[in-house]
């Protein structure tokens, strides 16, 4: 049977410079000062057995299996929590120590089911294993006496059960609640023979619990349990890829049962999540062999026709001869594309390829554009690289840590269970946010300050703190004398004494108490490690780009980039967003941020690719809507993005989509997007193809086939075959020469091959001559861009006024259980957790318009109007509500406006003036919504009465 035997330590590794050399079974070893005898073992050669330890938890001595016997010591300590010392002599086989741990064993046996052959973990457990390695044989106490045999088993998390029979009480799993996941759920109840491990005062499902999988992870027996293994058996073999779903980027083994995946354990080699995941990539897979998908390509004139399934060729030759016939009628502007931020490095180069190579033109966008544009054009503007400055692991030296319009618990689970690690440990928090996040409390974690200001006046808060700063003498002088640009510095400062910058000024327009902005000042700037991690609450704004800039500047102003533990650190919402803007998918750049107006960059493209480059930029996503909406723009490929869901002003969107004469939509699912198609190419999941996405801290990793494109093509192959058709031919055996292809044009990955990939783990660009094996921290002896460069920042506040008719702000966000659109996650047992948006409203406004929890609220802005279910939370201030966009019926983008950020476009879904009020039906919209959905599923059911 196939046995992943991943090795176990038993005890964390350490660091530390001393190093200490002992004996273990006549071995010789030298560790780190601070291991544990057990570790050492290991890197020995030698493994003590053991139950309750694992590399991924502190030690916690409970079960006495890993008992040994050192010179000169009494007794038998445990190896586990006991540490190294010099010349020590460690025995860890005799007599004595066989017999004490099969006594051992024998207390563990006899209150455990004997039914190995047919537990769902036989094979891969390892009380088994352990029974077997201390020669266990029989049980001489029998079975009738008091045991735990007829325990109920809970069953209600929809992915793990949890069977008491088979608990040995060892705390793996309520210590990895705690110390890698950081939620607290679990608890030993009783003590001693009664100690029986709860989740809740009822169950799994009812408890804290957020499914992220540690304690099934860490559960040495089958009791706490995956139900696909339950239901499919033990897997056969495993690859290791990455999770397609958040900017975190972990790092998985895919356990596979011939072709069929049968679960995603977190991979403790993965550098991003160090063995640690969250409930969507640990659970949520289920949608890549959904019956949803879409196996055959499909075509259709017009969108009220019924789908015709015909053959890729047939598609692909279409698709060609339509996007031909429009640029020969309307010009070659008159066609684009879109690429997706889901896809790989691999795939999104060669959708931009096509458009300006195929196409000839600049006319590429990406999702990209409504969530981080701000961050590359603010980054690049101030320190000279469109990037986050860190590795994930940085955090861990953190001294303060500033949370800026993210929401890490629910957006980027992993890496907030790594931040809450370091705030355990005392690490100070400053939580700058509309909305009381989870963050801002949780078990053991406590921000310092919450910086509770009102929507849009990110600006006026990031100014005030600066301010602080400066007027305070908080400074680092001599990091910016040194680092950054004097002429430009002393502009700034000269800008941001200026009173009306002062907390003081803002106070009535931020809405945050002047003294709380002092206090979280000077806690920042005086912290000898201070890091700031950022979210869409920052960018999606009509100033996303100079706040931004502001981060820059304060970061810089007090010395706080260059080093591990501090930073500026963009939290990427999906998985390859920065992946997505490097490889040349806005219209202004080539891969590598390079500007098309650049003859020099435009000459490399030119010659690697053969054809001539448009030197002016193209249209982005909203110009290539009002192009539509103005009849100049008429054809555009969707690669694995669903702007008529995911894009503000819902009806301007779908009224540009409506415009286009051959939309080709690309995907896994028949998405909102797609509605309005005319060719529908059926995309491949993660799981169907090689390639690599880029995680938030630049990390470069693969994406591995473990089965094959369910329709027969990868998406690149797709792509390969729409340019060929289209005249313009391109030709890959393999993802792996698409990304040699990369390399060879793009600097920052001109070191970058899935060979190295494949024996680094994983690569953080920069990766070239002069950083070979990539960097994991930038901007260390000087700026990317040479000297650090501050940038005026002016507070404009948005045009996005409230009024007395639209007196509320509405903001948005997402929830751990969904991700961004939902066309994957609603197509999982996620949906137990959140089964449609809901309306976060404060108590004191829900009153005054008599909404009681669970009614139906009608929300009106001036773009648009829906309906949604309110919840009652205090988590909001009164003014302010919120709502996730996880579920297409929600249309919470039918009310955001066509606002956006003045460098990037980057639309302000984060600020839109509302009324509210209680309603009895859905709005128009949704009535039309519903109308239009119900035609296009009966379309798309003719074409399978069809095909029958
Ligand atoms: S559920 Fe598993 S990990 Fe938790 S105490 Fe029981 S055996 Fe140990
Ligand atoms: S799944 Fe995660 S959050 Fe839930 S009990 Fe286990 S470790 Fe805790
Ligand atoms: S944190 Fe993000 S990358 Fe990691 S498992 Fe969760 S969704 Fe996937
Ligand atoms: S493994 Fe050391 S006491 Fe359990």
């Amino acid at each position: 049977m196939y046995s992943v035997k991943i090795l176990d330590a038993g005890t964390p590794a350490r660091v530390s410079e001393q190093l200490v050399t002992l004996e273990i079974d006549g071995v010789e070893v030298t560790v780190p000062a601070g291991t544990s005898v057990m570790r050492a073992a290991t890197d020995a050669g030698v493994r003590v057995p053991k139950l309750c330890a694992t590399d991924m938890l502190e030690s916690f001595g409970s079960c006495r299996l890993c008992l040994v016997e050192i010179e000169g010591r009494k007794g038998y300590p445990a190896s586990c929590t006991t540490l190294v010392e010099p010349g020590m002599k460690v025995r860890t086989q005799t007599p004595k120590l066989a017999n004490l741990r099969r006594g051992v064993m024998e207390l563990y046996i006899s209150d455990h089911p004997l039914d190995c052959l047919t537990c769902p973990a036989n094979g891969n457990c390892e009380l088994q294993e352990m029974a077997g390695v201390v020669g266990l044989r029989e049980v001489r106490y029998g079975y009738e006496g008091a045991n735990h045999l007829k325990s109920e088993k809970d069953t209600s998390n929809p992915y793990f059960t949890f069977d008491p029979t088979k608990c040995i009480v060892c705390s793996r799993c309520v210590r990895a609640c705690e110390e890698v996941q950081g939620t607290f759920a679990l608890t030993v109840d009783s003590r001693g023979f009664a100690s029986v491990i709860a989740a809740g005062p009822t169950n799994f499902l009812a408890s804290e619990c957020v499914s992220c999988g540690a304690c099934v992870q860490a559960c040495p027996t089958s009791t706490l349990m995956e139900k696909s293994i339950i239901d499919n058996g033990q897997p056969d073999h495993s690859e290791v890829t990455t999770c397609a779903y958040c900017g975190v980027g972990c790092s998985f083994r895919a356990e596979m049962k011939g072709t069929e995946v049968v679960r995603m354990v977190p991979n403790k080699d993965g550098k991003a999540n160090h063995g640690h995941s969250c409930v969507k990539g640990r659970f949520a897979w289920g949608y890549a062999t959904h019956p949803d998908r879409i196996r055959v390509p499909m075509i259709r004139k017009k969108i009220t026709d019924p789908w015709r399934e015909v053959s890729w060729d047939e598609a692909i030759n279409y698709a060609a001869s339509e996007f031909k016939r429009l640029q020969k009628t309307y010009g070659r502007d008159s066609v684009g594309g879109i690429t997706s931020s889901r896809c790989t490095n691999e795939e999104t180069y060669l959708v931009q390829k096509l458009v300006r190579a195929a196409f000839g033109n600049n006319n590429v966008d990406t999702c990209a554009r409504v969530c981080h544009s701000p961050t590359g054009y603010g980054l690049k503007a101030t320190l000279g690289e469109s990037a986050g400055t860190q590795d994930f692991d940085s955090v861990l030296k953190a001294d303060v840590i500033m949370v800026i319009g993210a929401n890490p618990t629910d957006g980027h689970p992993v890496f907030a269970s790594q931040m809450k690690r370091r705030l355990r440990e005392g690490a100070k928090l400053i939580v700058v946010d509309p909305r009381r996040i989870d963050i801002v409390r949780q078990p053991h974690v406590q921000a310092a300050y919450h910086l509770k200001l009102l929507p849009g006046t990110n600006v006026a808060v990031i100014n005030a703190l600066a301010h602080v700063v400066v007027t305070e003498g908080l400074l680092k002088e001599d990091y910016i004398r040194e680092r950054c640009d004097l002429k430009e510095y002393e502009k700034w400062k000269a800008f941001i004494v200026q009173p009306h910058n002062s907390p003081e000024a803002m106070e009535a327009m931020t809405g945050v108490p002047a003294a709380e902005v002092r206090g979280a000042a000077r806690l920042y700037a005086s912290a000898p490690n201070a890091a700031i991690y950022y979210g869409l609450g920052v960018t999606e704004h009509s100033q996303g780009s100079t706040m931004v800039i502001g981060i820059a500047n304060l970061a810089m102003a007090t010395g706080n980039i260059g080093r591990e533990g501090v930073g500026v650190n963009p939290l990427r919402g999906q998985n390859n967003v920065q992946g997505s803007c490097d490889m040349g998918s806005f219209p202004h750049e080539l891969p590598g941020y390079r500007h098309v107006s650049d003859p020099a960059v435009r000459a490399q493209f030119e010659t690697a690719w053969g054809v001539q480059l448009q030197a002016e930029p193209g249209l982005r996503i909203p110009n290539m809507f009002d192009a539509s909406i103005d009849g100049s723009f008429k054809g555009l490929y969707v690669q694995g993005e669903d702007v008529a869901q995911s894009d503000p002003d819902t009806q301007h969107v779908t009224a540009a989509l409506e415009g286009l004469e051959c939309l080709v939509v690309q995907d896994i699912f028949l998405n909102e997007t797609a509605k309005f198609a005319h060719v529908f190419l059926p995309g491949s999941s993660f799981l169907e193809k090689d390639g690599t996405f880029t995680n938030a801290e630049r990390r470069v990793s693969r994406v591995r086939k473990v089965m094959p494109p369910l329709a027969g093509l990868a998406d690149w192959e797709a792509t390969v075959a729409l340019s060929n058709a289209l005249g313009y031919p391109m030709h890959y055996d393999h993802p792996s020469q698409i990304m040699d292809e990369i390399a060879q044009l793009t600097p920052t990955f001109h070191g970058v091959s899935f060979e190295k990939i494949d024996r680094l783990g994983s690569i953080q660009w920069p990766c070239n001559v002069k950083a070979p094996e990539g960097t994991p921290v930038m901007h260390v002896d000087e700026f990317v861009r040479g000297k650090g460069r501050f940038v005026i920042t002016e507070y404009v506040p948005t045009e996005e006024r409230t009024t007395r008719e639209y007196p509320l702000i509405l903001t948005t966000g997402r929830i751990l259980s969904q991700y961004n659109v939902g066309a994957q996650t609603r197509r999982t047992a996620n949906v137990v957790w959140h089964d449609e948006d809901r309306f976060e409203i404060h108590p004191h406004d829900a009153e005054q318009r008599g909404i009681k929890e669970g009614d139906w609220v009608g929300i009106k802005s001036r773009a648009g109007e829906t309906v949604m279910r309110a919840m009652l939370t205090e988590r909001m201030q009164p003014g302010v509500v919120y709502t996730t966009f996880h579920h297409p019926f929600s249309g919470a983008n039918v009310v955001t406006t066509d606002n956006s950020d003045w460098a990037t476009n980057c639309p302000e879904y984060k600020v839109t003036a509302v009324q509210v009020s209680r309603v009895a039906q859905p709005s128009e919209w949704q009535r039309k919504f519903t109308a239009f959905t119900h035609l296009q599923d009966k379309l798309l059911s003719e074409r399978e009465r069809e095909k029958a």
